[in-house]
């Protein structure tokens, strides 16, 4: 059966590796943070985002834990503002929408305001043969809308430069899907 979970690292890997740099725009408990850690290495750097405080201690935790180089650093912002913070070419990216797991805060969701300003940031900051990937959940109203606004504006990216595309399970609507934002 398909995963999505990973499907979606098996096209990061397809552009990440040892020393590059990555970026997390949506920290949570930094599961994926940890992801990006490893396959970047020692010799890489990884800058994670969360506008919760709790994101960022329950990352920085998970992190030591799971043996992570100390190759991140974690940022208290919201991803909107990311350029202000990175200033290197990136070669992977990655949005999970939605709000935190586990947090008990189902208030504090990503919204369409601050997601595709972010989205449109994240793509600039894309090197050459680079990927941004994101996991929109439209289970919950605001995730569906966003999800929505988002492929609006991806459909106009020019084809030239960049692949575009969405992998979903048709047969279930309201799951998860994601979508990948390729350089060339
Ligand atoms: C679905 S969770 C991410 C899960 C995470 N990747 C993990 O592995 O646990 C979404 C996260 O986005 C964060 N978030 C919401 N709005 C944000 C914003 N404007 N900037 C950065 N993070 C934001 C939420 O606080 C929440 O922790």
């Amino acid at each position: 059966l398909v995963d999505l979970l990973t499907l979606q690292k098996q096209f990061i890997l397809m552009h990440l590796g040892e020393g590059d740099v990555a970026v997390d725009y949506t920290m949570g408990n930094g599961y994926d943070t940890e992801f990006l850690s490893k396959t970047v290495g020692p010799e890489g750097k990884v800058y994670a985002f969360d506008i919760q405080e709790l994101a960022l201690k329950n990352t920085a935790a998970h992190l030591k834990e799971s043996g992570c180089s100390d190759n991140y650093r974690l940022i208290h912002a919201s991803h909107h503002r990311a350029a202000e913070f990175v200033k290197e070419p990136v070669k992977a990216g990655m949005f999970n929408l939605g709000y935190m797991p586990g947090s008990g805060h189902k208030e504090v969701t990503t919204m369409r305001e601050t997601t595709l300003p972010a989205v449109e940031t994240a793509i600039s900051l894309l090197g050459k043969d680079a990927i941004l990937l994101i996991a929109v959940y439209p289970g919950h109203p605001e995730g569906e809308a966003e999800g929505l606004a988002l492929q609006e504006y991806l459909s106009t990216l020019s084809r030239f430069k960049m692949t575009v595309a969405k992998f979903q399970m048709l047969n279930s609507p309201t799951s998860p899907y994601f979508m990948i934002v390729e350089t060339k």
